[in-house]
């Protein structure tokens, strides 16, 4: 059996004392796009922060491209190749663009200008305001801050909290074309997303989350084409 680029088995964890995440298994291959889905509350936030390394399992194992990460920290796993932009706090407002990608590139000590270049290609509108402050750009071009800032690291993974939160249709429809372009290039996409419909329609595959465990695995067709998670889960 090959191994998947990203694979996390049998999670099983929480805050406290208390588990969220019970038997909950991501994988995600090289290059393709993966779409968590699920009710609010969940766990899909405390299952991206599991594979990230922010939240002691008490079961289950974390690999990467077949190496065991599960005890390093998330400094250490954006070193291995992992980029994370959580679901909220994702950009320093008061700081300018250009700033918020220079701090992306913290564990980098080579020249990262050709990166924020290549950023700056795959986000024109954010490039224009490179000296602004983030905090007063509109909320899309947050969000493509926050994922520029994280592209600044070179991931082989990417990993998206709910990237077109509060955004418009077109925003989103732009941000999830820029998604596909940045898979394109090999990176890996995990994803969590409340507009499932339109998240499962450029998933690779799917995973629907419920009580921190997998309820349906598919591909990202499939699912949409199920009746029980259609009615269930998309409203239909
Ligand atoms: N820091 C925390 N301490 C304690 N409990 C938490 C913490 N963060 C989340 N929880 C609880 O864990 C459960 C799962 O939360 P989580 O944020 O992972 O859900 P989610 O699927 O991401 O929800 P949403 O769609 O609202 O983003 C919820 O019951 C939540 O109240
Ligand atoms: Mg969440």
């Amino acid at each position: 059996m090959t191994q998947a680029y990203l694979s996390a088995s049998q999670m099983r964890g929480g805050y406290g004392k208390a588990d969220i995440l019970n038997d909950c298994t991501i994988t995600v291959e090289r290059g393709q796009i993966a779409v968590i889905v699920g009710p609010n509350g969940a766990g899909k936030s405390t299952a991206m922060k599991a594979v990230f390394g922010m939240l002691n399992l008490r079961e289950g194992a974390v690999l990467l491209d077949g190496e065991d990460i599960t005890r390093l920290s998330p400094q250490e796993r954006v070193r291995k190749g992992m980029g994370f932009v959580p679901q909220t706090h994702n950009i320093f407002p008061s700081m300018t663009v250009e700033e918020n990608l220079e701090m992306g590139a913290f564990i980098r000590d080579d020249d990262y200008r050709e990166t924020i270049a290549q950023v700056y290609e795959l986000f024109p509108a954010v490039a224009d305001k490179r000296r602004q402050n983030a905090g007063e750009l509109s909320g899309g071009q947050r969000q493509q801050v926050a994922v520029g800032r994280a592209l600044m690291t070179r991931p082989s993974l990417l990993m998206l909290d709910e990237p077109t939160a509060g955004v418009s249709p077109i925003v989103m429809d732009e941000l999830f074309d820029r998604i596909i372009e940045i898979a394109r290039t090999g990176i890996s996409i995990l994803m969590v997303e409340q507009n499932a419909r339109q998240a499962l329609e450029i998933a690779d595959i799917g995973y629907v989350l419920v009580q921190g465990t997998n309820r349906y695995t598919d591909t990202g067709k499939a699912l949409m084409a199920d009746p029980d998670v259609r009615r269930t889960f998309l409203g239909g």
